[in-house]
């Protein structure tokens, strides 16, 4: 588990770890590292089961600000990410995410790659947004 990784030099992952994932030789670009869109698709994810989760049903990705790519993600690397919930709307949840790295191969992680906010609405059966029960 990433938590558990003593270090003392390295920062350490906030939020909740939401999911994780092994990154696959089919996921890189050209160059032979991770594409950023596979990236980003995952961050996609656990913020949609963050959100899902907290509104109790269907959620949609309207926005994503703040991306940032600090280090690349090679094939073999875990892929854990961490949302916070950073402010709860009428209709729209947005979740801080950090994605982080581990690599049982290359011990000495873990390692912030990306970290993003996005936002998600509650959507009702016909796709239009529904409040969000804040209690
Ligand atoms: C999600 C969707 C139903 C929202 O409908 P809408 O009529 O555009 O929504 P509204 O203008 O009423 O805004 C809904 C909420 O989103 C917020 N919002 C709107 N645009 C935003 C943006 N660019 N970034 C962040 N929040 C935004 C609004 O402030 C509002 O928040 P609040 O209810 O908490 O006050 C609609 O935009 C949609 O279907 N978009 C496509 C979603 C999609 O396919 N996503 C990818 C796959 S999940």
């Amino acid at each position: 588990m990433v938590n558990e990784v003593e270090s003392s030099k390295h920062k350490l992952p906030e939020g909740d770890r939401t999911i994780a994932v092994v990154a696959m030789p089919a996921d890189t670009n050209p160059s032979g590292d991770i594409f950023g869109g596979w990236i980003l698709s995952q961050m996609d994810i656990a913020g949609g089961v963050a959100a899902s989760r907290l509104a109790q049903g269907r959620t949609a990705t309207i926005g994503v600000k703040e991306m940032e790519f600090h280090k690349p993600v090679r094939v073999g690397d875990l892929v854990s990410c961490y949302t916070q919930i950073q402010k709860i709307g009428t209709s729209s949840i947005t979740v801080k995410i950090e994605a982080w790295t581990t690599n049982h191969y290359n011990p000495g992680g873990p390692v912030k790659v990306t970290e993003g906010v996005f936002t998600h609405v509650a959507i009702d059966e016909n796709r239009k947004p529904r409040p969000v029960n804040k209690s």
